[in-house]
């Protein structure tokens, strides 16, 4: 799991390195060479993770960074696994995933009369949002084949999410008989995910910034602690996507500090909190 990484940002020094002109030079590379659009990420936490990583790495510049990046792949491999934060855990925030088993599915499941879902889990990190979803949906009807895709920029982190090795931070959540029931045990404080799960889950990469948005693909969209990262435009565009993509009578389910600013400009209800409803 990559940890956010908080220290100060480098002092700017005038006319040099780290200044605005030096930014705007390093996301156009970037975006050229990776296809990443650093300028829809928020400017004041990108730039500072962004000059941290290059200052540990002995440079003065972002662009001094970036033509180091355009010399040495492996540079450029740790940039790219650490601007994006993987952290995540099992069964993050149960009293949200209470409120999916208990209020959204119920209506949800009885309008597709019972058939399988299709399900997205977008920037899903190493797996764990994809799998509490297969573990939830397993316990509410194991006999049905429930489909779940999750997407995410990062095709190390897909890697990992793939064959996944959870630790004891992970399981915080997860009960003795849940564990028991699917997560074997796979060594030291090392848990991974039954067949039963694996079955339901895909895994895919997908930039929410550049798409693309399938048309009335999904019953259920989870985008949890992703967006924060991206300035209000890019929000609204991702958030339009997945209206996009989801089914009449769909739902979308975002994080814990997530709202959308205007749900009905888009033409979402909101059915509880953290959860929008498109219509029938
Ligand atoms: C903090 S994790 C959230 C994991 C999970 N949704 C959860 O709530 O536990 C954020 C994930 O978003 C991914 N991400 C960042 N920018 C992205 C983008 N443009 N498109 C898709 N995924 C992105 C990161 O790689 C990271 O794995």
């Amino acid at each position: 799991m990559t940890l956010p990484v908080f220290s100060p940002a480098p002092t700017p020094v005038a006319g040099g390195g780290f200044d605005d002109a030096d930014y705007d030079s390093f996301i156009k590379k970037v975006q050229a060479k990776t296809g990443i659009k650093l300028a829809d990420y928020k400017p004041e936490q990108m730039r500072r993770r962004v000059s941290t990583m290059a200052t540990r790495s002995g440079f003065h510049s972002f662009m001094a960074y970036y033509n180091a990046m355009e010399r040495d792949a492996e540079l450029l491999a740790g940039f790219l696994d650490k601007m994006t934060i993987n952290v995540s855990e099992l069964l993050r925030n149960p009293n949200r995933f209470d409120d999916l088993v208990k209020k959204v599915l119920p209506p949800l499941m009885a309008q597709r009369k019972n058939a399988a879902l299709n399900i997205w889990s977008a920037g899903c990190s190493y797996g764990a949002e994809a799998y509490t979803l297969a573990m939830l949906m397993h316990e509410i009807s194991p006999a049905v084949p429930h489909r779940i895709k999750g997407t995410d920029i990062d095709t190390e982190i897909l890697a990992r999410a793939r064959d996944p090795r959870f630790n004891s931070a992970d399981m915080l959540n997860i009960s003795p008989e849940r564990r028991a029931a699917h997560f074997p045990s796979a060594g030291a404080d090392a848990w991974t995910s039954a067949p039963h799960l694996r079955s339901k889950c895909q895994f895919a990469k997908h930039d929410l910034l550049a798409g693309p948005y399938p048309k009335a693909e999904y019953d259920l969209i989870l985008c949890r602690n992703v967006v924060i990262y991206f300035t209000d435009p890019a929000k609204e565009r991702i958030y339009r996507g997945f209206y996009e993509s989801l089914k009449p009578g769909g739902v979308l389910f975002v994080g814990g500090t997530e709202r959308l600013s205007d749900h009905r400009a888009i033409g979402f209800e909101l059915q509880i909190p953290f959860f929008y409803r498109k219509p029938l």
